[in-house]
């Protein structure tokens, strides 16, 4: 579904360069829960924002559904793939109700007919757990869940095919983060989604990703199954993220490289 081929980008900044991406490539299937996981500052985002238009690559393509994708997009595929942010606080707009946070990109991508907005709302709110009084009130009034929540049923206003989820749970607390992740498991099989669900936690990944790819300073450390690359992990570096998960068994333990 999405192909990335030989991307690699770099950032200048007062004369020093930082090799963000170097020759990723990468292939999402449809359905799959692809995490990208990796330390902070191994180029998990900068590769969302090449996959989302955001930015613009030094080198390669991104392929959806084997078109190329350019950073300048029509309406029409800047909808099918839509963006899910680690920090709420800073993608819900303070001044606005969730209703017209909600209803923005509905008007834009002309998704509702007869200017049945207000019920187009109600209906997304729901499907992310929100009552409908919701609507009216402002993010500040919101919990951390809660925000998230918004922000995934504005990602979900514009019928996407793919959602990229940039650290979705990290700026919440244990309880409400698994909340949020059971939310978007049964989000995805009811809509037949595709995730690409960036991490650098990896027991989310396993309890939520059939494939992954490990990053690694703008590298790619390896990549496959889930399952294959708990069991069986090639580079030290994912040995050492592995044996780096907190566990509570010690049956849990044993099955640590
Ligand atoms: N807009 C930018 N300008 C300059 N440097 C950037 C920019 N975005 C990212 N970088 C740099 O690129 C590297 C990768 O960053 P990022 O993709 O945000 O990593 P991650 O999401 O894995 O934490 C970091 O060294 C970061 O400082
Ligand atoms: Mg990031």
């Amino acid at each position: 579904m999405i192909k990335i081929r030989d991307i690699s980008k770099q950032f200048t900044i007062k004369n020093n360069v930082v090799k963000a991406l170097s020759n990723i490539n990468l292939e999402i299937l449809e359905r799959d829960c692809f995490a990208i996981v990796g330390e902070s500052g191994s180029g998990k985002t900068t590769l969302a924002n090449i996959i989302l238009g955001i930015y613009q690559q030094d080198e390669g393509e991104v392929l959806f559904e084997n078109k190329i994708l350019i950073k300048n997009r029509s309406l029409q595929l800047r909808k099918l793939i839509q963006f899910v942010q680690q920090n709420p606080m800073s993608t819900l707009n303070p001044k606005k109700t969730i209703y017209s946070t909600i209803a923005l990109p509905l008007k834009i991508h002309k998704i509702v007919e007869n200017n049945k907005y207000k019920e187009k709302v109600e209906e997304l709110l729901s499907f992310v757990g929100l009552e409908s009084n919701f609507m009216d009130r402002y993010p500040d009034t919101l919990s951390g869940g809660q925000k998230q929540r918004v922000a995934i049923a504005r990602a979900l206003a514009t019928e996407p095919k793919v959602i990229i989820l940039d650290e979705p749970t990290s700026a919440l607390d244990v309880i409400v983060q698994s909340k949020v992740l059971n939310l978007l498991l049964d989000i995805k099989k009811k809509f037949d989604l595709t995730y690409i669900f960036i991490t650098h936690d990896l027991s989310v990944v396993k309890n939520i990703a059939n494939k992954v790819v490990v990053m690694n300073k703008g590298k790619i450390e390896e990549t496959g199954d889930t399952i294959e690359i708990f069991q069986n992990p090639k580079s030290e570096y994912t040995k050492t993220l592995i044996r780096a998960i907190p566990t509570v068994t010690d049956e849990e333990d044993a099955t640590k490289p």
